[in-house]
């Protein structure tokens, strides 16, 4: 006699089976028609599957098509590790990057992040200009292995370096290259400039949950009337960027270099409109006649042809240079946050540029945060990363048959010796989630 349990499993199965056979899994609500909780069953099933595959073997095919009956109900967890300024210390960096279990003590990718996203800021007062540029391409491959995604920005020290403005630029780093025009070639054409032309973006907007899709995915998002709307005419009116019907249209995070400002005219939709421009000035700068870098020589100035939009990318109120969340007083910052939320479609941006020696800043419970905490031996400042565990698990349904969730965002400052919650945030979600 089989007992009710054992019985209970084979229904489930031969019902997958007859899912999967007739295609049923491709028609909404058949977990439900199933009768049991999706992922209850789930968590059954998968462990199941591994088994019933010998040693070394994948999952029994039928796996992958439940997959698509249970993503809508099974737990999803996201880590994402982001470390501000680096400047040239390769052995500070190394260390930074394996307390936060990035990376190994050889230097190579864990898996232990989903994401680890670097603010910019590599080059500049420090030797190890070649070997972190070589070093990020290294991990952003072993990530990739992995399912990871290794994020990175430029700075206002790469642009400056693309520039021709060497003001920071050690001539014990330019020895590193050979010669001046070695390091120009290399960081136009050459390697490392091909690696920001193709792998770095000004700025980026990370989604916590996958509904949202990948990162950069644009918001507002492309089929929405806001998308189309002049950003200062949209600006207006904050509500208009949430839609209770969409409770996770601002579970995402942004990151840039310097800040995106309240009043930069081009933060929407975002962060596509910033990298657009970007991307134009760093082909321009890298593909003119590499002008002779300042020091000694006159500054060169952004090349002939950049346009407005470009020029003010780069200026003080662009998100390379702006220093305003961390500068203005609480009450300015955190009134100003909201809009910029709103537009960006995130719930807090993280930023390096504006340094504090002792450690990550958090304001506005949060919602800014800057990174830069002098990681570089040029500083001498705290070696500090920022640690985000997302979870997102299914609780049951509501009355109306609606999947309940549990959406939990714990966001940490990590120190050599010590770890400091900043944000610890919990709510209920209502919703059907699916992701690809
Ligand atoms: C890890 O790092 C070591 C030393 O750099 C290297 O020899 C090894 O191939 C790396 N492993 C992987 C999987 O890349
Ligand atoms: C950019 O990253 C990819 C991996 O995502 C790598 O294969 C490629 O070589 C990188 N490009 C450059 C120019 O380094």
């Amino acid at each position: 006699m089989l007992s009710p349990r054992l019985t209970a499993l084979l229904a489930i199965l031969i019902g997958l089976y007859v899912a999967s056979r007739y295609d049923l899994h491709k028609t909404p609500g058949v977990a439900e028609a199933l009768g049991v909780p999706a992922a209850a069953l789930w968590a059954i099933y998968a462990p199941l599957s591994h088994a019933l595959a010998g040693p070394g073997q994948a999952p029994v095919v039928i796996v992958d098509q439940a997959q698509e009956v249970f993503t809508a109900r099974a737990p999803f967890t996201r880590h994402i590790v982001a470390v501000g300024d680096l400047h040239g210390d390769l052995g500070n960096a190394q260390t930074v990057l394996q307390f936060s279990g990035v990376v190994d003590a050889f230097g190579n990718w864990t898996g232990d992040a989903d994401f680890f996203v670097q603010t910019g800021d590599i080059v500049d007062r420090g030797d190890d200009t070649i070997k972190l540029f070589d070093w990020m391409e290294q991990l952003r491959v072993q990530a990739a292995a992995t399912g990871g995604v290794v994020l990175s920005h430029l700075g206002n020290h790469e642009v400056m370096n693309a520039i021709g403005d060497w003001r920071y630029v050690y001539p014990s780093e330019i020895d590193t290259f050979g010669s001046v025009a070695a390091r120009q070639k290399m960081l136009s054409t050459g390697r490392i400039g091909r690696a920001w032309a193709q792998n770095y973006t000004a700025t980026s907007r990370l989604p916590l949950h996958p509904h949202l899709g990948p990162p950069n995915t644009p918001f507002p998002p492309e089929d929405h009337p806001l998308h189309f709307e002049k950003d200062a005419d949209a600006a207006a009116d904050e509500s208009r960027y949430y839609d209770a019907r969409a409770p996770l249209s601002h579970a995402a995070l942004s990151f840039v270099h310097g800040g995106l400002s309240p009043t930069y005219s081009n933060l929407a939709p975002f962060p596509t409109k910033i990298n657009a421009l970007s991307a134009a000035l760093l082909r321009r700068l890298q593909h003119r006649a590499q002008p002779p870098p300042h020091p000694p020589h006159p500054y060169p100035g952004l090349p002939h042809g950049t346009t407005r939009d470009e020029a003010e990318l780069y200026d003080a109120n662009g998100p390379f240079w702006y220093r305003g969340w961390a500068t203005d007083g609480a009450d300015k910052a955190c009134a100003d946050v909201e809009s910029v939320l709103a537009r960006t479609g995130t719930r807090r941006m993280i930023m390096g540029h504006t340094p504090d020696f002792t450690g990550i800043v958090s304001r506005c419970n949060g919602k800014i945060i800057i990174i830069d905490t002098g990681i570089s031996h040029a500083y001498g400042g705290a070696l500090s990363a920022l640690s985000i565990h997302y979870t997102f698990t299914p609780i049951g349904d509501d009355a109306a048959g609606e999947p309940r969730w549990i959406e939990r965002e714990v966001v940490s400052a990590l120190y050599v010796d010590r770890q400091e919650i900043i944000v610890e945030e919990e709510r209920e979600v209502v919703g059907d989630f699916r992701f690809a």
